[in-house]
């Protein structure tokens, strides 16, 4: 699968222990905001307030468990917050000390996924931000899958190749400005510098700068994080059907009355609408259109190849290699992917152009030269979704 599997990077829990953090913290200053995110959130995946109150629910990898407040305040069956790193563990219960008059009490369980068994299948199964394409995460998947039960629902984010693509190309602008071989804390303060004011660009972002930094251009789990839709839908075979998503790329015309046995096929249908959309993937501040499935699979495929051509540049420096070839072919890569994009999506291939200038500058560039750049600081892709799988 992966051209560079025999370079063993960290975990995405070593790297946060090793430093002491726990990068996941949300904007929960106004409550209400909060949970009107969350309940936008968990409406688009078929689960409305109402689905959590009389729930068993099981969070996965709770992070600081501001997330779970949401689900608490509906007063489910019980909930049930998995999370091993020491610094969201106290985050959890500093959480629950400050807002946990009006919710329910999580029973907190400071293991692995890895040595985790319940007793019993849950009704709703939660794991956001966190598995994604090792064979090691695929495994975990497998056993989250075994923990629903019947007509329950598993809800897990996904990341769109062709929305991490912009991100991707920070990420490799990242190794070149502030090297691999500076401590965290420099390369997190250069870091900030970089991309402060892309970031100033996204209105709606709830994470601040350093947590952003922390986890998306110094966390070495990073490129294993594109677990696709499709490639979750796979994984999760015919034993799942797909409910919803976020965003909600599906349209379903089909009379319902016809929606029964093999003609039901909710995910057949489900990926048909994905490969028709995929592109929207790429820039955030794109009005959404459909556009065409074969182009949209070369998209996807040449994303793929433009994030394994930026860890192989990666795992170069980290073993010492000379990377020049490594470099030429991230550039290479790219040029191939804008040539490939369609003419709707123009705004983000004026920005990819400004993107690949800097890469192929790569020896020259500085911090300015990331921060000023006009039009690629605004490009961010709509990289994370999260869909709704109900089992069957
Ligand atoms: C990117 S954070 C996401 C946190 C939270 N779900 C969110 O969306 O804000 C990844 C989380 O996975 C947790 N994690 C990492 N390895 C784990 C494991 N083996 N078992 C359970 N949780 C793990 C980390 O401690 C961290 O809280």
């Amino acid at each position: 699968m992966h051209s560079n599997e025999a370079l063993k990077r960290q975990t995405h829990l070593e790297f946060y222990q090793q430093h002491g953090i726990s990068p996941v913290s949300y904007d929960i200053k106004n409550l209400s905001d909060h949970f009107e995110r969350r309940a936008s959130l968990y409406d688009q995946l078929a689960l409305p307030t109402l689905a959590f109150s009389k729930s068993r629910v099981l969070e996965v990898a709770a992070g600081t468990g501001h997330n779970s407040l949401y689900i608490a305040a509906q007063h489910p069956a019980s909930l049930v917050l998995l999370e091993p790193n020491s610094v969201g563990i106290n985050e959890i219960k500093s959480t629950y000390s400050q807002f946990g008059a009006d919710f329910i009490e999580p029973i907190l369980i400071t293991k692995k996924l890895e040595d985790y068994f319940p007793e019993s299948p849950y009704e709703i199964v939660i794991c956001e931000n966190w598995l994604g394409t090792s064979k090691h995460e695929q495994l975990l998947l497998n056993k989250l899958k075994s923990f629903v039960g019947p007509r329950g629902i598993l809800v897990i984010t996904t990341v769109s190749p062709v929305g991490f693509l912009p991100n991707l190309i920070r990420r490799f602008l990242s190794s070149l400005v502030a090297p691999l071989n500076l401590s965290f804390e420099e390369r997190s303060t250069i870091l900030k510098n970089a991309f402060q004011s892309h970031l100033d660009t996204l209105k709606a972002m709830t994470r601040n700068v350093e947590d952003w930094v922390h986890d998306n251009m110094i966390n070495p789990a990073y490129f294993d994080l594109c677990l696709s839709t499709p490639t979750a839908l796979d994984l999760f075979g015919v034993e799942f059907e797909i409910l919803g998503s976020s965003p909600s790329i599906s349209e379903d015309w089909r009379w319902f009355k016809s929606l029964y046995g093999e003609d039901k096929s909710s995910n057949i249908h489900y990926l048909k609408e994905y490969w028709k959309k995929n592109h929207n993937f790429l820039d955030s501040r794109l009005e959404p259109s459909s556009g065409d499935a074969e182009v949209n699979i070369g998209l996807e495929n040449k994303a793929i190849e433009f994030l394994e051509a930026v860890r192989a540049h990666e795992d170069g420096l980290i073993q010492g290699k000379n990377v020049e070839k490594l470099r030429s072919k991230v550039a290479s890569v790219l040029q191939e992917f804008i040539g490939l994009l369609p003419e709707s999506v123009l705004l983000a291939k004026v920005a990819l152009e400004d993107a690949l200038n800097l890469i192929q500058n790569n020896n020259k560039i500085n911090v300015a030269d990331i921060a000023d750049s006009e039009n690629f600081a605004h490009l961010f892709g709509r990289e994370t979704s999260y869909i709704s799988v109900q089992k069957i």
